[in-house]
């Protein structure tokens, strides 16, 4: 495993210690009004030696953009003593530590039982949701890109190392690059180029951000998804995003993330080397995240995570054999500090298809 055990230093100079990734998560131990739960300290807490790079799960920049209940947010600077707690625990052990930023645009529907009303880039009428969307004016969408550099100043003051712009999974920024959810046709929309524009001045402004108000190896790290194929219509197919990465590419930040292990060839070659990528190997195997490194500068695991939270640990310490692959009994469980609600709605069949094997332990906890 040595290959997992080298440093990488990212672009701004940030040194990580290794090539491991622990993925965003949401972790739903949070409460009802965004503020960090103590479900989510301990779980993020127990993972602090899970891999060089830890991500937290999507945190709402604004009070429109809550998609999951009991995740953190971070639209308030109410939220920024809560976060810097959890900030200290991510990184006692000299691992990086990023909040993962976001808005859920039409898919609000947290924001929606909360608030009433939920924005998108178009007013869509869109089969899967219970409620209508309200389309957003060019002064709503400045507004929100506002909010990315006003959550990235929090993100710094609560002491992280870094953001991560959450541009995937049909999140706001995603809605605004796909054919399916964005039918303007202003500088927002209308041609491929115009789609790219909410990416690119959410990634301005957080650039900006960080060039005002932190140390210059505060890390900016760019999450996407793929493609988006539909029934009957393609949102967006690799080659649109080829072109997106290439522009995120020049703009010089420090990763750029996938959601699957699809397409980890083109993707590294149209990066290039300009920033780094993290790959994911949709495993939960320490040999194949080796692997995923001929494709990916770093690789990144979520269910690995859930399942081994001394990941990173295990392998630094020459342990590969002992990292635990699959949930094996109630006692191994209840060791994880997962928070409730995440075990239920990992446990839900309507939910979450990526689960972890084993994952039936859970049902007994009391
Ligand atoms: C419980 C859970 C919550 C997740 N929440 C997020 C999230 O908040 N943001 C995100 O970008 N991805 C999220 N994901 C997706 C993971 O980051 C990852 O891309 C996906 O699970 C595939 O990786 P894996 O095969 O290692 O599990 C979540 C996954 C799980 C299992």
């Amino acid at each position: 495993m040595n290959k997992l055990n080298q440093s990488i230093t990212l672009n701004n100079g940030a040194v990580i210690p290794n090539r491991i990734v622990m993925a965003p998560m949401t972790s739903k131990g949070s409460l009802w009004d965004g503020t960090v739960g103590k479900e989510d300290m301990e779980f993020f807490s127990r993972r602090s030696e899970t891999a060089g790079l830890l991500i937290t799960g999507a945190t709402a920049v604004s009070k429109l953009g809550e998609n999951f209940s009991y995740q953190m947010s971070i639209y308030e600077d109410r939220f920024i003593p809560g976060l810097a707690k959890l900030a200290e625990q991510m990184k006692r052990h000299g691992n990086k530590a990023l909040v993962q930023i976001y808005h859920s645009g039409a898919n609000s529907k947290v924001a929606y039982e909360k608030h009433g009303m939920v924005v998108a880039p178009s007013a869509v009428d869109f089969p899967h949701l219970p409620y209508e969307v309200t389309e957003l004016t060019n002064e709503g969408i400045w507004e929100i890109i506002k909010d990315f550099g006003r959550a990235t100043k929090r993100v710094i003051d609560a002491g992280f190392d870094g953001v991560e712009i959450h541009g995937a999974y049909k999140h706001i920024i995603q809605q605004f690059f796909s054919t399916y959810s964005n039918k303007r046709n202003d500088y927002w929309g209308g041609t491929l180029e115009k789609r790219m524009n909410f990416a690119l001045e959410v990634i301005n402004e957080v650039k900006e951000t960080v060039k005002k108000h932190a140390k210059k190896d505060f890390i900016i790290g760019y999450r996407l998804t793929e493609d988006e194929m539909h029934k009957d219509s393609v949102g967006y197919d690799i080659h649109d995003t080829l072109q997106l990465i290439d522009k995120i590419s020049d703009t010089k930040i420090d990763y750029i993330h996938v959601t699957s292990n699809r397409f980890g060839k083109q993707i590294k070659e149209v990066i290039n080397n300009r920033t780094a990528f993290i790959f994911v190997p949709q495993d939960v195997t320490p040999y194949a995240a080796e692997e995923g490194l001929q494709y990916g500068d770093m690789v990144s695991l979520a269910r690995a995570a859930l399942i081994e939270p001394d990941f990173a640990k295990k392998i630094k310490e020459g342990k590969e054999a002992e990292v635990a692959t699959k949930i094996t009994s109630t006692e191994m469980a209840r060791s994880l500090h997962w928070p409730i609600k995440m075990a239920e709605w990992l446990l839900d069949p309507n939910g979450r298809n990526a689960v972890p094997e084993g994952i039936e332990y859970f049902k007994n906890l009391d």
